[in-house]
């Protein structure tokens, strides 16, 4: 079977087994058969880079559903099922307005994804409105209770990308969002100057979700139209001394303060000097809105965007000294 519908990238690849898994009881059945040794979960296919045909079976996680499990004054506790399309669930909780979900509209993926690389964008991460999670073990095919604080999120990082990695399948996900007070996010970027443009100086949830849809649009692909995984690298982290010292001839570098020693870079910026934003080799690219973005056009193989992100990894540590980490997964 053809997984280009399945990532993002729109990377054609085979797998040779396929299965569609819709509820809890199919995906024990299947996982208890232990026949397959080579198992891929997939989701909604949005941070992974397939590089060759898969010679196992790919397990398409289709569980649905959305409810309130809880609710008090201020705060509801919504759960819901891993294949649930994330901004599709955004757009759910906005429309209900609960409150905290929507600086991050329009990622693409599904919410059983989410917290493994605790998606992120314009000043809010998926741990600030994560509860805990239901997955299951994929040896024993218990259930088991994630809070978040075993979590251990981290920038785009959790337990599910280190410690337990391709041990669990993430089933369902409790969020907490608020019913009002709604804490607002709007100093990131340029969502409070779009906000102002408007002529909004008190924005609702809805309007906030807008404007960062807004946005996103202007600078990131549409995987529909070009296929890409959104940011194919994370924005490094730098000592301050190191920063200082490229601060001589770099002196427009953008940064982000961490800590004491530490600064943020913006990958995209240190990409976009190394001179590869726009830039485009035939039938894949970086995309040139946002260099942090790697694009196929048509039919770009893996290992082709593979290739590239190697060249700009030697280029950026070759111009700053800075080794720049794939975000995306490489199978
Ligand atoms: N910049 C450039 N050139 C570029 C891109 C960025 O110079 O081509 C510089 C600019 O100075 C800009 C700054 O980088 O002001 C920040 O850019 P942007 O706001 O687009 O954010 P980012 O740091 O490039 C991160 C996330 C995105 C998220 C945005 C907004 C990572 C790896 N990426 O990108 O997440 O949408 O912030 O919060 O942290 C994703 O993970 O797939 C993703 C899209």
């Amino acid at each position: 079977i053809s997984l280009k519908p399945f990532n993002t990238f729109g990377i054609d690849v085979s797998a040779k087994y396929y299965v569609s898994v819709s509820n809890i009881e199919e995906l024990k059945q299947i996982l208890s058969l232990k026949t397959y040794p080579n198992i891929l979960f997939l989701g909604g296919g949005s941070n992974m880079l397939l590089t060759k045909n898969f010679d196992g079976l790919v397990i398409h996680i289709n569980l649905k559903g959305i409810e309130i499990v809880s609710e008090d004054s201020n705060y509801v506790y919504v759960k819901a099922s891993a294949g649930e399309n994330w901004h599709e669930f955004v757009v759910w909780c906005i429309n209900n307005d609960f409150g905290g979900i929507e600086n991050l509209s329009l990622i693409p993926g599904n919410v059983g994804t989410a917290p493994i690389q605790n998606i992120g964008a314009y000043g809010v991460e998926l741990k600030d409105i994560f509860y805990s999670c239901e997955a299951m073990a994929t040896d024993t095919q218990q259930l088991e209770n994630f809070t978040n604080e075993t979590c251990n999120f981290g920038y785009r990082d959790s337990i599910f990308k280190n410690k337990i990695k391709g041990q669990y399948i993430i089933t369902s996900v409790i969020f907490k969002l608020t019913k009002q007070n709604h804490k607002l996010h709007i100093n990131y970027g340029s969502i409070s100057t779009e906000l102002e443009a408007m002529g909004i100086s008190n924005p609702t949830i809805q309007q906030i979700s807008k404007v960062v849809i807004a946005i996103r649009e202007s600078k990131l692909p549409n995987p529909k139209e070009i296929g890409n995984s959104g940011s194919f690298f994370k924005n490094p982290l730098v000592s301050k001394a190191h920063y200082n010292k490229l601060l001589k001839n770099f002196k427009d570098m953008p940064s982000y303060t961490v800590s004491e020693h530490e600064v943020k870079i913006p990958a995209g910026w240190l990409i976009e000097k190394a001179g590869f934003k726009g830039k485009r080799f035939g039938d894949y690219g970086v995309h040139k809105n946002q260099a942090l973005v790697l694009v196929n056009y048509g039919n770009a193989k893996g290992s082709d965007i593979l290739n590239l992100s190697k060249l700009i990894q030697e280029t950026v540590q070759r111009l700053f000294d800075i080794s720049i980490e794939a975000e995306v997964n490489i199978l």
